[in-house]
């Protein structure tokens, strides 16, 4: 017989009408899940898909939904807010669970800010709460690494978690397309967050990297504790000289392993080869890489053992598949059994390293006025700071190229005096390299800011 479910959506946005439109269509029906939407808060009804023909559905109390004595899973799907949205929907979602509700939740800034308190008051209530929709899209990986590979000792998991930042690579890669052409697509395709600004700077991709971070390692940080950098100053040129890094290309990789007993955590554009599986993650897909200790065993230094979580990252039907996916499962659970307390994952790691103490061979992109003595004075600089310089590239560039490398700073400086230049630096920490491009910044021949990426370690 089919187990019935009522459901309450808060939230009619595009994931909350794709999760309608799914439980509508009665995908869950084929598993045996006779599920139906009884009530659907937001703020604005007029206008939303069904208002027309069932206006009774909505609602603009969210309480009617997170009290409404029929519902018994309560999907949270609202746009992330700033600190004061992020309170009031702390407080529906705890509201939901007092009211002996589950929750499927697509939120990751709710999670990240207020998680203690939302697991806290789950386990209290008896109640589960799932967020598969909240890191990486469609792709399965909440229930896989605290299920599936439960016995697996984490040493690393790693991936591309932006779908925004890896479609405007790939197209500035693939299609020599410019950063603001490519990301005025990723909007207008529905990739992005209603400020693109989330995804770009990697803030996305970080709330996502601190989820996976605390169900892997047991870690409690908040955004701002792990090194972050955005994809805004990749030019297409980055790639011209990646290509000539042992045939390398550029990704926005989100990173934590344990090194040492120690988190390394960090959001940033890489150098990556060419030969590693990341580098041929293209498009609005995501993927998450998960290094563990036990299928590790024996393996040398530098093969990849990892397991590959590959898939849409973004877009509301993608999300709705996830969501539907915790619908399921709180189903088949009856929702009474607290999944995944993560407040009680044990710690793999004993402290966060900072962010001067990351460790990685860099990248760094200059541009100068070009006159002689540049690079050897530039050398110098490294050399003072015990930092260890490996390759020095130069490329002909075209005028366009070397004006839109200064963009709207190239006032007065004419296309020939404008000079690019990539040095590749052996191993040294983000303190020493910020110090001796400190000290560069200094001369009067430094046109821009460097533009400094880590090199992919095996
Ligand atoms: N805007 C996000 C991305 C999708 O581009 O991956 C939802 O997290």
């Amino acid at each position: 017989m089919a187990a019935r479910v009522n459901i309450g959506i808060l939230g009619a946005g595009t994931v909350g009408s794709a999760v309608h439109d799914l439980i509508a269509a009665g995908h869950l029906a084929r598993f045996g899940v006779d599920a139906e939407v009884v009530k659907v808060f937001t703020r604005t009804p007029q206008g939303k898909p069904r208002y027309e023909t069932s206006p009774e559905l909505f609602t603009t109390d969210a309480t009617e939904v997170t009290r409404h004595p029929d519902v018994d899973i309560v999907v949270e799907v609202l746009a992330a807010g700033g600190a004061e949205d992020l309170r009031i929907q702390k407080e529906w979602v705890v509201d939901a669970l007092r009211h002996g509700k589950s929750v499927a939740t697509a939120n990751k800034a709710l999670l990240v800010a207020h998680g203690a308190e939302i697991w806290t008051t789950a386990r209290e209530s008896g109640r589960a709460v799932r967020f598969e929709a909240c890191v990486a899209g469609g792709i399965p990986i909440i229930s896989p690494l605290t299920q599936s590979l439960s016995a697996e000792r984490p040493a690393a998991v790693y991936g591309l978690l932006n779908g925004t930042s890896n479609y405007i690579l790939t197209e500035m890669s693939q299609h020599g397309r410019s950063y603001e052409d490519a990301l005025a697509s990723a909007q207008a395709l529905g990739y992005a967050e209603a400020d693109p600004d989330a995804d770009v700077s990697g803030r996305d991709a970080e709330a996502k990297l601190l989820l996976l971070s605390s169900i892997t390692f047991g870690t409690r940080l908040q955004p701002g504790a792990i090194h972050r950098k955005g994809i805004e100053r990749i030019h297409a040129i980055d790639f011209l000289y990646a290509a000539r890094k042992g045939r390398s290309t550029i990704k926005s990789v989100a990173l934590a392993r344990s090194v040492d007993g120690a988190l390394e955590a960090m959001v940033t554009p890489m150098i990556v080869p060419e030969r590693h599986p990341i580098a041929g993650i293209d498009g609005v897909t995501n993927a998450v890489f998960f290094k563990g200790q036990v299928s590790d065993g024996g393996a040398s230094e530098g093969d990849d053992w990892d397991y590959v979580f590959a898939g849409p990252g973004a877009g509301g039907g993608a999300t709705a598949v996830a969501v539907l996916g915790d619908v399921h499962e709180l189903t088949a659970r009856s929702g009474d059994t607290p999944f995944l307390p993560v407040e009680s994952i044990v710690s793999e790691v004993d402290s966060v390293l900072p962010e001067d103490e990351l460790r990685a061979s860099f990248y760094v992109r200059f541009v100068v006025r070009d006159q002689s003595g540049i690079v050897g004075d530039i050398c110098q600089v490294f050399g003072e700071k015990q930092i260890n310089v490996a390759e020095i590239w130069q490329l002909e560039h075209g005028a366009d190229e070397l004006e839109s490398l200064l963009g709207a700073g190239a006032g007065g400086v004419a296309p020939e005096e404008i000079l690019p230049f990539v040095i590749t630096l052996e191993q040294t920490n983000v303190g020493q390299l910020r110090q001796a491009l400190a000290r560069i910044a200094q001369k009067d021949y430094v046109l821009a800011e460097p533009l400094w990426l880590p090199i992919w370690k095996a």
